[in-house]
């Protein structure tokens, strides 16, 4: 019988063998193991190491070193809010608080309970002229108001339970 164990590895050895298990694809081996998992487990990240002949440590540092790379686990939804220069004097941390506010998170708190919803903050989005930006997922969204993101996870929240 293939425990749910066996079956995570398959899939990290699936991604591995695509990149012919080769330590130069450890990038795009993490961004794919990233986008399976939603996080880089450090399970994983040890067995990546052994598969590609590499030491821990390097692959460790890889994964920490790179912003895009998370060692702890996210929610379904990631939601950034820009707090760049031209988004912060647009009001942006309003937008932060009321994103807070609605999926019931205390400061620090970064991922909802029922693993939904994740919530960051990040520098400069790329897409100034647009501020202030919040993106969900890949998904960019500017002049951004409280209400408009409140009304964005409402949303998402109805199309979660219609796929329920
Ligand atoms: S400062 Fe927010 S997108 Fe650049």
């Amino acid at each position: 019988m293939v425990g749910a164990r066996d079956r995570h590895f398959s899939t990290v050895n699936e991604i591995i063998e695509k990149y012919d298990n080769d330590p130069h694809a450890l990038i795009s081996i993490l961004q794919a193991v990233q986008e399976e998992y939603r996080y880089l487990p450090p399970e994983i990240l040890t067995y990546i190491a052994t598969a590609l002949g590499l030491p821990p440590s390097s692959v460790f540092g890889v994964a920490s070193f790179y912003a895009q790379f998370s060692m702890e686990p996210k929610g379904k939804w990631v939601i950034r809010i820009c707090d760049g220069t031209a988004c912060h004097v647009r009001r942006s941390k309003d937008i932060l608080q009321a994103v807070r506010k609605k999926l019931g998170l205390k400061e620090g708190e970064r991922t909802t309970k029922d693993m939904l919803f994740s919530l960051e903050t990040v520098a400069c989005l790329g897409a100034c002229g647009l501020a202030p930006v919040m993106t969900v997922g890949d998904e960019v969204h500017g002049q951004m108001t409280p209400d408009k993101a409140v009304t964005l996870i409402d949303e998402i929240l109805r199309r979660e339970v219609e796929a329920a």
